[in-house]
């Protein structure tokens, strides 16, 4: 049947705007705005790892395609940091350099998933995954998790008893074919116990999943140690494919560099697939890439220690508890709400206050009524201004 004028329905629910409904208030209105709906950050990356700083002359044909799998100084500068990190060093051949992880992640969905497969999304989720899901036609089926978490999780509405497991079993079909774990996590800045993760693994193989695992905030952790490599568990053996990305930790988000790696069977599979993707990340940005990984540790523990003074500010000004780990508070609204004022209308009188926010909807369709807010994204002056017009809102009476 011709499909002509209509899209792929797949890609109908789509949209550039995900980050948030506010994105044209914002643009009318008067004054600055400070932008604390997006996740990045305000630091310029190392020096070594800066686009200014790759030069022909140190890499001749430095514009041309890269190898798919990626530069060599690249791959094993990635294989002695995943090492580094996680006690784990993958086999160079298991590794896949992708531009980004978000595109790492369509590959990966690319490659495992078929129209009406179902796959398990712990919420609530960095806002692109569920798009990644849909575009390949499967279906995100939302599980409420990282809210719930006790301790490690926000205060607000969690159950010491909880169990992630649990909560992820309670949907599986027929049609599940995979659970994505996302730890530390985006937006809430939880993170899963080993014992959680472990129990996550029994589950995926007791129903035969593959797991998606996404790490792009491993090394955004605030406390004295580093949050478990989830891939590095026994129950993750054999069935986790692993996104990494350097756009958060080595503030290189425009660089468009991250990797995945995994069984290596799969990961011949996905070498395939994003041959017919993007074919290559970008060679010059590879080259910085490999620098950040091999020269960046002493700028990453700078930088944990600023972002973890930036969280504990963010937290104390709304009175909220600071994250372990990540680059948000994700907070409900409601007791904030004026009576009879919905979500976005308060996020309006942010807007009128000067700061950008974004509504929790794009994170899970449980959290219209929660608020994501970016500490990272602007430089601490500019934080505690931004912080204080929130205040000023959120705190009114
Ligand atoms: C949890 C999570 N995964 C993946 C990504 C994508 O990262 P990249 O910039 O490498 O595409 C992000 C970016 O915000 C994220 O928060």
């Amino acid at each position: 049947m011709p499909r002509f004028p209509r899209s792929s329905p797949f890609v109908q629910q789509l949209s550039d705007r995900v980050f948030s409904q506010l994105a044209e208030r914002a643009n009318s209105q008067p004054g600055p705005v400070y932008p604390l709906h997006v996740g990045d950050t305000y630091l310029e990356p190392l020096d070594a790892a800066k686009a200014e700083n790759q030069a022909s002359a140190d890499h001749p044909g430095l514009h041309k395609y890269a190898p798919v799998q990626g530069e060599p100084e690249l791959l094993r500068a990635i294989a002695d940091k995943v090492e580094r990190r996680s006690g784990v060093r993958p086999k160079l051949d298991d590794l896949q350099v992708m531009p980004g992880a978000t595109a790492g992640l369509m590959v990966v969905c690319s490659a495992l998933l078929v129209p009406g497969d179902e796959v398990l999304l712990p919420a609530p989720f960095w806002p692109l995954i569920r798009g990644i899901i849909r575009a390949r036609g499967a279906l995100p089926i939302e599980v409420p998790v990282f809210d719930r978490l006790g301790a490690q999780g926000l205060e607000q509405g969690s159950e010491p008893s909880f169990d992630p497991a649990e909560a992820l079993e309670a949907h599986i079909t027929d049609h599940t074919v995979a659970v994505y774990v996302n730890t530390p996590n985006n937006p809430t800045g939880a993170c899963l116990t080993s014992e959680q993760l472990e129990s996550i693994g029994e589950l995926a193989r007791k129903y035969d999943l593959w797991i998606l695992a996404d790490e792009v905030y491993e090394d955004l952790y605030f406390g004295p140690t580093a949050p478990r490599s989830s891939f590095t568990l026994p129950a993750f053996a054999d069935r986790t494919i692993t996104s990494h990305s350097l756009s958060k930790a080595y503030a290189l988000a425009g660089a468009r560099v991250g990797y995945t790696h995994g069984p290596h069977e799969v990961m011949q599979v996905i070498r395939g697939t994003q041959t017919f993707s993007t074919y290559c990340a970008p060679r010059p940005m590879q080259f910085a890439g490999a620098r950040a990984l091999a020269d960046g540790d002493a700028w990453l523990s700078r930088t944990r220690k600023l972002y973890a003074s930036a969280a504990k500010e963010a937290a104390d000004a709304l009175r909220l508890p600071t994250p372990p780990a990540g680059t948000f508070l994700f907070f409900p609204s409601k007791p904030y709400r004026r009576a009879g004022e919905s979500t976005i209308e308060l996020l309006e009188r942010c807007l009128e206050a000067g700061v950008m926010l974004t509504p929790g909807s794009a994170s899970g369709s449980e959290y219209s009524d929660w608020i994501r807010l970016c500490f990272t994204c602007v430089a601490p002056a500019d934080l505690t201004a931004a912080l204080e017009r929130v205040a000023g809102v959120l705190l009114e009476s």
